[in-house]
């Protein structure tokens, strides 16, 4: 069983991923992860961010692993734990330009349809419905207002103590959608047979449960 979850930055796509996963015993794979590990060594390693042939060449010495931890999975880079790292803001404002690279999401498609083809799975991205994932048995594209989006952004940051202004946050995630949806390679859109859930006024508890019954649904159908 495939589940696609796709959707812009924040609306709340890895938090119902993961408790989804968890209810059904699958595993989770986030692949905006995936493209941050890729942003993070390209920046670390001082490569240009638009020369392709280069970062292809790091990115092919370069293992992305996913492995369990409490609470929160941990990403790896080869043996560095950059869970963390990969979730700074130069990251974060970098990431949609080395996603928007063929080579570079050619590559990591390759690998994460190798990662859903050995179990079950709950994946998440911009591009599982369309592009990684095309016949999963349930797609889910999540949307939710920019203002909550950044307003969830806002909250969490002051979990962190990070104190970015709300009109900055809402700025830079409009930013990141714009770049996502119009770029030429997969780009953010909602596959012809992905179902809308929007989470503006939704609780996380009720968008995980009409997953769940989503899911039931296609089971029975089945
Ligand atoms: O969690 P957040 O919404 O901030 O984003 P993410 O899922 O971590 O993804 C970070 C970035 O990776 C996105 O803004 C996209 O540029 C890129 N991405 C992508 O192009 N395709 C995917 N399947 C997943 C992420
Ligand atoms: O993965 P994505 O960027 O789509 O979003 P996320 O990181 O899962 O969610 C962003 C924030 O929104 C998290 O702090 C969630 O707890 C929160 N959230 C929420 O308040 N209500 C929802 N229905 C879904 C997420």
């Amino acid at each position: 069983m495939q589940i696609a979850i796709d959707g812009p930055a924040s609306a709340g796509k890895s938090t119902i991923a993961k408790l989804v996963a968890k209810k059904l015993g699958y595993i989770y794979c986030d692949t905006g992860a995936m493209y941050r590990t890729v942003t993070y060594m390209a920046l670390k390693d001082q490569l240009p961010l638009d020369d392709e042939t280069t970062i292809l060449q790091h990115l092919s010495q370069l293992q992305i692993r996913f492995a369990p931890g409490d609470p929160e999975q941990r990403v790896f880079m080869n043996d560095e734990d950059v869970t963390l790292a990969i979730r700074e803001p130069d990251v974060t404002n970098n990431v949609s330009q080395v996603a928007a690279l063929p080579g570079v999401r050619t590559e990591l498609v390759e690998r994460q349809r190798d990662i859903a083809a050995k179990h079950d799975i709950v994946m998440d991205g911009r591009d599982i419905g369309t592009t990684v994932l095309p016949h999963a048995a349930l797609k889910i594209f999540m949307v939710a207002s920019v203002s909550e989006r950044a307003n969830r952004r806002y909250k969490e940051n002051v979990q962190k103590g990070i104190k970015t202004p709300l009109a900055t946050l809402e700025a830079e995630i409009a930013e990141r959608d714009r770049k996502d949806s119009q770029r030429k390679v997969s780009p953010l859109r909602q596959a012809a047979d992905a179902i809308r859930i929007d989470t503006t006024r939704m609780t996380i508890e009720e968008v995980v449960a009409k997953i769940l019954a989503l899911v039931a649904e296609k089971k029975q159908a089945d």
